[in-house]
C-alpha cells in the first residue's frame, strides 16, 4: 500500500515509518524538521521518500498525498509550554496545517486520514479513567488546537466523505524520545539522569500516575486505525490502560541501570494533574486494539536504546 506519514522525521512518527517498511508498505515522508531529527530516518533513507514541506502551505501538502491510500497525520507543534508562549504559531500549524492536510486528502482520494491527537483535550479533570463520552475541556493552546483538529476530523468525514480517525495518544514514551522535549519526558529524563549516575529531579512526592504508553502500542493503533471498518468519524483514546506512579518508574529504571541514586524531590508544580489514566474499551471494541508491549518491556527497550546511545538505530 502507498502512505505517507506526517511528521515522519519525529519521534512517534518515525517508529511508524520503520513498522510500515517492515510490513512492506511503499512510504513517504513529509516533514519540515522543526522539532523532528534527520538521525530518525536515517536507518530509511533509501526506502523513503521524503517531501520536506511545512504543512502550512497546501501545494507542499497536496504534492505529498498525492497517489496515497492512507495518511498517517502526526506532524504538529507538540507542546504545552510552547504553544503557551506562542498560540498563534501552536495554532497555525497545529490547525492551519491539520486543514491542509485535510484538503489535500479530500481533492487527492485519500480512502484514509489517521491523526494524532492527545489527552490533553480532556483538561484537567481528575476523573479516571478518562473515557470518550467525557465533557473535553482542554487548559491550553495546545489542548484546544488538538480538539479543533478532531472537530476538522469530523466534518470532513460527515460532509466529504473522507474517512478521518483521530488517536488520543496518553504520555507516549520509547526509542527517539527527545529528553529535552517539554512533552511527558520524564521518562527520557530519569534513563538518563540514572544512566549518568545523576540524581533525578522529581516535582512532588512521587506518588502521581501516569498511563506510560511504549510507542510500539501507539505504532500498532495506527495500523489498526487505517483500516477498521467502524473507526471513521471517532476519536479514540489509546494508551495502555494503566497507571504508574513515579517512584515506581524511579524504582525500574534502576535496576535495569545499576544506579543507586536517589531523586531528589523539588514542591509540585502548579497545575500538574496527580493522576492520569485512559480507559480503551472503545479502543479495544473499534480497533481490536490490545498492547503489544508491556510498560516494564517498553522501560528495558527504552534503556537499552539510550545506553546504546546510537540515536539512528531503527526502534525493534
Ligand atoms: N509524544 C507524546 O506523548 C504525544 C502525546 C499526545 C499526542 N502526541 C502527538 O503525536 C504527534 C507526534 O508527536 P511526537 O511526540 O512524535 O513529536 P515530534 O516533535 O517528535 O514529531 C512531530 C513532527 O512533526 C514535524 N513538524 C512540525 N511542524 C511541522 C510542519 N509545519 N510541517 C511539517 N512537519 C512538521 C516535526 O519536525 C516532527 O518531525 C504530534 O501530533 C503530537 O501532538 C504526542
Amino acid at each position: 500500500m502507498r502512505v505517507l506519514v506526517t511528521g515522519g522525521g519525529g519521534f512517534i512518527g518515525s517508529n511508524l515509518v520503520g513498522r510500515l517498511l517492515q510490513l512492506g508498505h511503499e512510504v513517504a515522508v513529509l516533514d519540515n524538521f522543526l522539532t523532528g531529527r534527520r538521525e530518525n530516518l536515517a536507518p530509511y533513507n533509501d526506502a523513503v521518500e521524503l517531501f520536506e514541506e511545512d504543512i502550512r502551505d497546501l501545494e507542499g501538502a497536496r504534492r505529498a498525498v498525492t497517489g496515497r491510500e492512507v495518511v498517517y497525520h502526526q506532524a504538529a507543534l507538540p507542546s504545552v509550554p510552547r504553544s503557551v508562549e506562542d498560540p498563534v504559531l501552536s495554532n497555525s500549524i497545529n490547525v492551519d496545517g491539520t486543514l491542509n492536510v485535510l484538503l489535500a486528502c479530500r481533492d487527492a482520494g485519500v480512502r484514509r486520514v489517521v491523526m494524532a491527537s492527545s489527552s490533553s483535550v480532556y483538561g484537567d479533570s481528575e476523573t479516571l479513567p478518562k473515557t470518550e463520552d467525557m465533557a473535553t475541556a482542554p487548559k491550553s493552546p495546545y489542548g484546544a488546537s488538538k480538539l479543533a483538529t478532531e472537530a476538522y476530523g469530523r466534518a470532513f468525514h460527515a460532509v466529504y466523505g473522507l474517512e478521518v480517525v483521530s488517536l488520543r495518544y496518553f504520555n507516549v514514551f520509547g526509542p527517539r524520545q527527545d529528553p529535552q522535549s517539554h512533552y511527558a519526558a520524564v521518562i527520557p529524563r530519569f534513563i538518563t539522569a540514572l544512566l549518568e549516575d545523576r540524581r533525578p529531579t522529581v516535582f512532588g512526592d512521587g506518588e502521581q500516575t501516569r498511563d506510560f504508553t511504549y510507542v510500539d502500542n501507539v505504532v500498532q493503533a495506527n495500523l489498526l486505525a487505517g483500516a477498521a471498518p467502524e473507526a471513521p468519524g471517532l476519536a479514540l483514546n489509546l494508551a495502555g490502560g494503566h497507571r504508574y506512579s513515579l517512584n515506581y518508574l524511579l524504582e525500574l529504571v534502576r535496576g535495569l541501570t545499576g544506579s543507586t541514586a536517589q531523586a531528589v524531590y523539588e514542591p509540585a508544580r502548579p497545575g500538574d494533574i496527580k493522576h492520569s489514566q485512559a480507559g480503551i474499551d472503545l479502543a479495544q471494541r473499534v480497533l481490536d486494539f490490545s498492547t503489544v508491549v508491556d510498560f516494564e518491556e517498553g522501560i528495558r527497550r527504552t534503556v537499552d536504546w539510550y545506553r546504546a546511545g546510537e540515536e539512528t538505530k531503527p526502534a525493534s
